[in-house]
């Protein structure tokens, strides 16, 4: 028999039956990790929210940065050089991602910023010197930089290698926060090296197969959707396989090289929110209009086996 075509579905097999036994395995997989990758926060492997969640989230929720306390005194001696001590309003002096606006656009996009994350503007900034960097401020630095990134790099508005597969739009703040500043990790997706278990030993695989139901969870689809099962390990049936691999390398991208080991894990459900696509897209990276789900996708595919039916290249 052949063992690659076997393996998939026995493992998932054993991962139905071990199901309730997935937090072991995560601490096992913490403490020994793989030699040579540090293994990143993993949080819960188990795709539901139990009480378990909960208490991680309240612990999380501590952690948090909040809102800017205005009666800190201002050290300038950890600040860029181009802060002021005496602030003008109206000027521009420590920008650094969104170099290329104005002050009219650079309030647009605060204004943005706000309204994504439903505060105001003194959660990050101290109302006496916009400049001034606080570690709110800083953060949200960084998350401008990685959804800059991110968009960049892995997501694909127009779709250009499947034109007639109907997706659109870019991630903005609000396709994560929703008027939020802080939000609940759900069912967190493992590392990518453990992904391709094709050549690796059987635990790696079941960390994948119960990473599996997270990320069909998070999309709010069956297996299906991506996978052919008399072939669970080629993955070249459909599209939203390919596009899953590209996004699980995201994810990845997003919570190893920019977000700072305090801020809890991205997963595919903090964009996805049991969508197929994230129902709050912005039009591009800088653009912040959102975009009308319905409108920017009318063909839904249902069923993808319908691609392999007509045999045609979604
Ligand atoms: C989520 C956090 C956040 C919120 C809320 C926010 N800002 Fe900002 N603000 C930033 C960041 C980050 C920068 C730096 C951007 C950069 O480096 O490109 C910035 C930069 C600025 C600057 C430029 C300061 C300078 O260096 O000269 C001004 C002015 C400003 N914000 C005003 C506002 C106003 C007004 C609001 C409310 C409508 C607001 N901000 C809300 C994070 C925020
Ligand atoms: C890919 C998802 C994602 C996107 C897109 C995103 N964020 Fe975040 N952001 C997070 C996560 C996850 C946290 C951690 C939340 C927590 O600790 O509860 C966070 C935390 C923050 C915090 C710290 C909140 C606190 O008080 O601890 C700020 C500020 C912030 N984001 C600003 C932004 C801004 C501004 C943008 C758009 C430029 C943005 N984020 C886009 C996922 C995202
Ligand atoms: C959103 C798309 C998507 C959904 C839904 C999905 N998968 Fe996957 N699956 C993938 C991707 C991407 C991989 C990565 C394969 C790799 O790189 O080796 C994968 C890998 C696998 C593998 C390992 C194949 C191999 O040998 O590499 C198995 C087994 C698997 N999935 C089972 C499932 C099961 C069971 C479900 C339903 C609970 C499911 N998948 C739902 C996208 C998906
Ligand atoms: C930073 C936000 C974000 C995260 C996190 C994210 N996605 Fe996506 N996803 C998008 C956007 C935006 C689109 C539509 C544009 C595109 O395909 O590039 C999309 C589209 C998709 C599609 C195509 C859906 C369809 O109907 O064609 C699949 C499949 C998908 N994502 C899977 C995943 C998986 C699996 C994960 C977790 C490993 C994930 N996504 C995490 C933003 C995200």
């Amino acid at each position: 028999m052949n063992l690659r075509r076997w393996l998939g579905p026995s493992v998932i097999v054993a991962t139905l039956a071990l199901s309730g036994a997935v937090q072991p395995l995560v601490d096992q997989a913490r403490a020994a990790g793989p030699a040579s990758t540090p293994v990143p926060k993993i949080t819960n492997l188990s795709g539901g929210l139990g009480a378990q969640d909960s208490q991680q989230v309240t612990a999380d929720q501590a952690k948090g940065y909040g809102p800017v306390d205005q009666t800190a005194p201002l050290d300038f001696s950890t600040q860029p050089k181009t802060v002021p001590h005496e602030y003008v309003p109206g000027r521009l002096y420590n920008v650094q991602v969104y170099t290329k606006y104005s002050y009219a656009q650079l309030i647009g996009q605060m204004t943005y910023f706000a309204s994504s994350l439903g505060v105001q503007c003194t959660y990050c900034h101290n109302a006496q010197n916009y400049a001034y960097d606080t570690s709110t401020k800083k953060a949200a630095r960084l998350m401008a930089k990685m959804v800059v990134a991110a968009n960049a790099q892995y997501i694909d508005p127009v779709h250009k290698d499947y034109p007639n597969y109907a997706v659109s739009g870019a991630v903005g703040c609000v396709t994560c926060h929703r008027g939020q500043p802080r939000m609940a990790v759900q069912y967190n997706v493992v590392p990518v090296q453990y992904l391709d278990y094709r050549y690796k030993n059987q635990k790696q695989a079941g960390y994948t197969v119960n990473s599996m139901y997270g990320v069909a969870r998070s999309l709010g689809v069956n297996c299906l959707f991506c996978h052919n099962t008399a072939d669970f390990i080629s993955l070249q049936y459909y599209p939203t396989n390919q596009i899953a691999h590209r996004m699980w390398r995201m994810v990845d991208a997003i919570n190893h090289e920019y977000l700072p080991a305090n801020i809890k894990a991205v997963t595919c459900y903090t964009c996805h929110q049991g969508a197929k696509w994230p129902t709050r897209m912005v039009t591009a990276a800088l653009d912040q209009t959102p975009v009308d789900p319905k409108a920017a996708h009318p063909e839904v595919h249902e069923n993808p086996g319908a691609h392999l039916a007509s045999g045609a290249q979604p």
